[in-house]
């Protein structure tokens, strides 16, 4: 085993430190969580699927010249990647109005928006992440103007980008939820993409049945979670070099 030292667990990953100053280590686990904790399961391959979706869908956004956190795969659950401080916002985009924003505002499940809508939440469990306005931001200082506005632009070309990208092999980017750190190269700071893409972090249709690919499985308890998500995967293709992989799905597919 080796003896790397962890600097940080959270629900779903646990961060190491990395090879190299500047790096760290993302290990993707097979626990899921929702309601903030309230719910709590271990999901079979759940991780490893994570891992290489994120990685694809990372690799893709920066090869469209958006600056992200992602270096490289290093095994089934691991990724290397740059250490940034994090940014402590949620950043949100939604395309079909579904989850708290029906709650919130009486919107109807599945009412298509007239433009992608960004919403912004704090960062923090005890308070069960907060939508906050632009002006929390600023008074509170959680981040600049210029990083806010930095934000919302990559936000907006993701959302673009992965929409085509999904819309592709049959899935409707319904919505989906971004973190941004702040990467120090010498004197200037960036504002980089982190965290994960994955089916945790967006809501997939698939735009055939309407069928969920995403964690509203396991939120809403429809089983079939670990499926779902290695479908997404295949299409993707990012399962194609890996045809021995087994996923053991949860064995509750409806
Ligand atoms: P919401 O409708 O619950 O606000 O979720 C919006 C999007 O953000 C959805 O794609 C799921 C994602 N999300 C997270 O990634 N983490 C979270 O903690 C929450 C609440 C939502
Ligand atoms: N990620 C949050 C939690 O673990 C909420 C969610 O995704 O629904 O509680």
């Amino acid at each position: 085993m080796s003896r790397r030292k962890k600097l940080y667990e959270g629900k779903a990953k646990v961060i190491y430190e990395g090879p190299e100053p500047g790096t760290l280590i993302a290990h993707f686990k097979d626990d899921a969580t929702a309601f903030n904790n309230e719910k709590h399961d271990v999901l079979e391959g759940k991780g490893v699927l994570n891992n290489r979706i994120s990685e694809y869908l990372m690799q893709q956004i920066g090869d469209i010249g958006i600056p992200t956190h992602f270096i490289k795969r290093l095994n089934m659950r691991e990724q290397l990647i740059r250490e940034v401080e994090i940014i402590p916002l949620e950043i949100v985009c939604r395309n079909i109005a579904t989850g708290s924003i029906c709650k919130r505002l009486g919107i109807k499940d599945g009412e298509k928006l007239s433009r992608p809508i960004v919403e912004y939440f704090y960062k923090d469990d005890e308070l069960g992440d907060p939508l906050v306005a632009e002006e929390h931001i600023a008074a509170f200082n959680w981040a600049g103007p210029q990083e806010v506005e930095d934000m919302v632009s990559m936000t907006l070309r993701v959302n673009d980008f992965l929409s085509g990208l999904f819309a592709a092999v049959n899935i409707r980017l319904v919505d989906f939820k971004l973190e941004f750190g702040r990467h120090y190269e010498g004197e200037l700071v960036r504002t980089i993409l982190a965290d994960e893409i994955s089916p945790d972090s967006c809501r997939l249709w698939d735009i055939g049945s309407g069928r969920k690919l995403d964690k509203d499985r396991f939120r809403q308890n429809m089983g079939g979670v670990t499926d779902a998500y290695a479908e997404v995967a295949r299409r993707l293709g990012v399962l194609k070099d890996q045809p021995r992989l087994k996923i053991i799905s949860n064995g509750d597919e409806e």
